[in-house]
């Protein structure tokens, strides 16, 4: 797939086949996820992939604050990538805490691997951290990023409207919209 399209094909996906994932492209997307930039080439994250239903169950149960779609995902799509990053392997500048900087970047990569190699995904990040924790056997310096189910899609959704370019990229100065809107074309 050509870059923008893949950039444009990136969906959050909910609904999901159960079929099995082709091994090749399960190790290019662990590969797109490890040329992630990251705080001083620290590398702060892991990704633990899951596989396991009894475990899928479990993860489905620990999304907070959501209807039932994304718990139904996890348990649908065959796969489960949980992203874990340890805030001390990081940087924290005037109290910013890169680590959830460096564990966005890998899950992104990782998802937009995903996309291009025909999967769908979805970020889900409300959830209940000490479920997934226990559940996984995570160290606690480790702190939950996010997860996505990943799997063959059964659904094709429209992209959900994007914000007016002008409102969020300012030329020179902040308010000053950068008018000429090169980016849409580019699309
Ligand atoms: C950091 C982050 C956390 C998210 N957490 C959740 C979540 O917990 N549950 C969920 O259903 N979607 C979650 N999403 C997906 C967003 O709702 C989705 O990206 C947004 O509605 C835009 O839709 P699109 O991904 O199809 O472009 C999350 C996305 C991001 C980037």
């Amino acid at each position: 797939m050509q870059f923008y399209e893949v950039i444009k094909n990136r969906k959050s996906i909910k609904e999901f086949k159960n079929t099995s994932l082709n091994k090749d492209s399960i190790a290019r997307m662990i590969n797109a996820l490890m040329m992630s930039p990251s705080w001083k080439n620290n590398t702060s994250y892991k990704l633990i992939l899951v596989d396991d239903e009894n475990e899928k169950d479990i993860l489905s149960q620990s999304i907070i604050n959501d209807t039932d779609e994304a718990a139904k995902a996890i348990k649908e799509a065959p796969l489960t990538a949980v992203v874990v990053a340890d805030p001390s392997q990081s940087g924290n500048i005037q109290g910013k805490e890169y680590y959830l900087v460096d564990g966005s970047i890998a899950m992104e990569h990782f998802v937009l691997a995903a996309t291009n190699e025909g999967y769908g995904t979805c970020w889900i990040a409300s959830l209940d951290e000490d479920k997934v924790r226990q559940t996984l056997n995570i160290p606690n310096n480790y702190r939950v990023v996010a997860m996505t189910p990943v799997g063959e899609t059964a659904q094709n959704p429209k992209s959900k409207p994007k914000k007016d370019v002008r409102e969020h990229v300012y030329l020179n100065i902040w308010g000053e919209a950068y008018t000429e809107n090169e980016s849409n074309k580019m699309m």
